[in-house]
């Protein structure tokens, strides 16, 4: 299917990079990244989101303790990203001290303005799961009531040519998605929306 031009450059430009540049990220641009994931919609508007990231010349120990939680097959390439992130939720509301069932999809909310925010200043954030939650709650020290999510590179796009070969494979390879088709029906299962050719 050919790409859908009304959709906006922010969300059109993105994606998951495996090659960072070491030119630091201004604080001022981190600030406006959480800047705009603060601005997501939330349940009762408990903003369950909690961040904690590092950068690598101003922070190197709170670098080291994320790149430590990595998996190793994303160490390999994260190491390089000037920023790591850790994103968490509360999984409790405040007010009432109930399951929290969507807290994690609102830390998601707030993740996706982050990361238009990041498009939009030629940021490449990667999102990994790939990640000990485990190590993350020790490391990191996180509270009762406070989950890991995912964590997250950060940083200008940098040379591909400098990958291992499996990994500028990856890198080069066509990002693809499922047709509207299989995921968009029109008032019942499976009666589907749009056509494949729909734009
Ligand atoms: C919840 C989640 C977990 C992910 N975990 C990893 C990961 O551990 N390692 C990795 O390289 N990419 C990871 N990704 C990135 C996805 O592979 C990537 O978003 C997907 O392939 C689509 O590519 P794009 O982001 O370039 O559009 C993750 C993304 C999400 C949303």
């Amino acid at each position: 299917m050919a790409e859908n031009t009304n959709v906006h450059e922010l969300i059109r430009n993105r994606r998951s990079t495996r090659a960072y540049s070491s030119r630091p990220v201004p604080v001022e641009d981190l600030q406006a990244l959480f800047e705009a994931a603060r601005w997501a919609p939330s349940a009762i508007n408990e903003q369950p989101w909690r961040f904690i990231y590092a950068d690598k010349n101003e922070n190197p120990e709170g670098y080291h303790k994320l790149l430590e939680c990595l998996a190793e097959g994303n160490r390999i390439w994260a190491q390089y990203a000037p920023v790591l992130l850790l994103t968490i939720a509360k999984t409790a509301f405040t007010a009432t001290g109930s399951d929290y069932a969507h807290a994690w999809h609102d830390v998601g909310l707030a993740t996706g303005n982050l990361l238009a925010q990041a498009t939009q200043l030629e940021l490449y954030v990667h999102l990994m799961g790939g990640f000990s939650t485990e190590k993350a709650t020790e490391l990191l020290q996180l509270p009762a009531g406070y989950e890991p999510v995912l964590m997250a590179s950060i940083g200008y796009l940098g040379d591909i040519e400098q990958l291992p070969d499996n990994l500028k494979a990856r890198e080069l390879a066509p990002r693809t998605r499922k047709p509207l088709n299989e995921l968009v029906y029109n008032g019942a299962w499976g009666n589907s929306a749009f056509t494949e050719e729909d734009k």
